[in-house]
């Protein structure tokens, strides 16, 4: 027999409580909780695949770990990330905000792998929308399977029937269970519709890609358990604006989670960006002030960024200090540094910084640049478009060490920089540096100051004047 019970449920963090509350005590977020009447099946859940599984305990050593043939996406970015490929029976996340190319991405793996039986269920698109954007797609695929479905029980008994080898839920906020009430996208019917299906990629084999819509703040929407439960959650992010795309994995357990993968939209889909550098360089032909070129890693790949500063004198009382793409309190500690350690006074100017191309960057090598951009743009001198920068700046003015600095120092040279100022701490005598590029030893932001701007720093200066 069925019972019915009703529970409150906390559509921010997936906290229960028999009665409502006005503030969740979990996560501390007011007016979230809603009540959900969930219907407990007295017997095995329905629509599931009961394979009876062998549970015995096993010694390690004879268990194999040759056999876990990994699925190629033919997406050369999203092999990267996932560690080589889709393993089998492994249930995949994909997040990001609205727009952002997620079902684009999802149509464009399940069309590409030809040989392998793709089942795409679109909850939010019709299937005759989802074949006008495959046209759009270049696309020779005859045979993905596309439905239009949003009950787990049926869409259970379409897997069943179909054998599919690989699986996308557009997206999981749609889908919804008969044995719960609430309504689809509700805290309680993700966690159940998500757990059913990553029992079904468990039981079968069949790997289950879930598109998840995310909330204002940027994480997953829907109960963090989501996030524990499946085995790797990709993040698909970048500016709306820009054409960028960053795909970044923030669990992966079949691979590491510091790779990234970048796609750019255009008018014929998703398209892999192999070199990130010459699209995030603008190969400008006039010095402009205010440009440094950094040096930076994100995942295991070196690439070179612009880093953009505007330093103006601050028009109201408080000076404004605005960033896109970095971290505002770190500027605000290169501001403090470069204001106590060499003497330049910016307390009383605006000071506006740009990562280019939309990208955000965490990577502490490109405080150099930072700093460097800062001070070619309060000297209104440009830094010349061949000059690249990696080294991190510590609290009494250092400038310190980063890693990998050799990888970095060989993307430089490849992509035809010619100096590049790093850490003196950095390098080792038995060093050898690419050919056609000039590596600069720094060990203190002054003498950052007299190796680019030939000026002794701002405390002298103003000691002068
Ligand atoms: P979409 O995959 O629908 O985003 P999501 O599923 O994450 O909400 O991406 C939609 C955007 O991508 C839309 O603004 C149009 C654009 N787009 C292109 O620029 N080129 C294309 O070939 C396709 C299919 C979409
Ligand atoms: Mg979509």
């Amino acid at each position: 027999m069925a019972k019915t019970k009703s529970v409150y449920v906390c559509q921010n963090c997936g906290a229960e409580s028999v009665k409502w509350l006005g503030r969740c005590p979990s996560c501390g977020e007011w007016n979230t909780y809603v009540e959900e009447r969930i219907t407990k099946e007295t017997s095995s859940r329905p629509g599931l695949v009961n394979v009876s599984r062998n549970a015995i305990p096993t010694p390690i050593r004879e268990i194999d770990s040759d056999n876990e043939l990994r699925v190629d996406t033919k997406i050369g970015e999203l092999n990267r990330i996932l560690g080589g490929g889709i393993v089998p029976g492994s249930v995949i996340l994909l997040g990001g905000e609205p727009g952002i190319g997620k079902s684009t991405l999802a149509l464009q793996l399940a069309l590409g792998l030809k040989s392998q039986k793709v089942l795409y269920i679109s909850g939010e698109e019709s299937a005759r929308q989802v074949k006008l954007r495959a046209d759009r797609i270049n696309h020779d695929s005859q045979d993905c399977l596309i439905l239009n479905e949003t009950l787990l029980e049926n869409i259970l008994t379409q897997t069943e029937r179909v054998c599919p080898e690989l699986v996308v839920i557009d997206s999981i906020q749609t889908l919804y269970t008969d044995t719960i009430e609430s309504s689809p996208g509700s805290v309680s019917q993700v966690r159940e519709t998500a757990a059913a299906l990553l029992r079904y990629a468990k039981t079968s084999g069949t790997p289950v890609i879930l598109i998840g819509h995310i909330t204002k703040d940027g994480s997953i929407a829907g109960p963090k358990v989501l996030e524990h439960i499946v085995d790797v959650v990709l993040q698909f992010e970048g500016d709306q604006n820009y054409l960028y795309r960053i795909l970044r994995s923030a669990k992966n357990r079949f691979g590491s989670t510091s790779e990234i993968g970048i796609f750019e939209m255009q008018s014929g889909g998703l398209v892999e960006v192999t070199n990130p550098s010459e699209i995030l360089l603008s190969h400008r032909e006039e010095m402009l002030s205010g440009i440094a070129v950094a040096a930076t890693i994100d995942g295991a790949r070196p690439f070179l960024i612009e880093t953009q500063a505007l330093v103006s004198t601050a028009v109201y009382g408080t000076p404004q200090r605005s960033t896109t793409g970095f971290d505002p309190r770190r500027l605000n500690m290169l501001l403090a540094v470069l204001e106590r350690r060499a003497g330049f006074r910016l307390a009383n100017k605006d000071v506006f910084l740009n990562i280019a191309g939309g990208l955000r960057v965490n990577d502490p090598a490109i405080d150099l640049a930072i700093i460097s951009a800062i001070l070619s743009s309060t000297f209104d001198v440009a830094i010349a478009g061949s000059t690249c920068f990696a080294a991190e700046v510590g609290l009494s003015g250092e400038i310190r060490p980063v890693s990998r600095l050799d990888q970095r120092i060989a993307e430089a040279a490849k992509l035809g920089m010619s100096r590049a100022f790093v850490s003196k701490y950095n390098l080792k005598k038995s060093d050898v540096h690419p050919k056609g590029i000039e590596v600069i030893p720094l060990g203190r932001i002054e003498e950052l100051v007299k190796a680019l701007f030939g000026r002794s720093s701002g405390r002298q200066q103003q000691a002068d004047s």
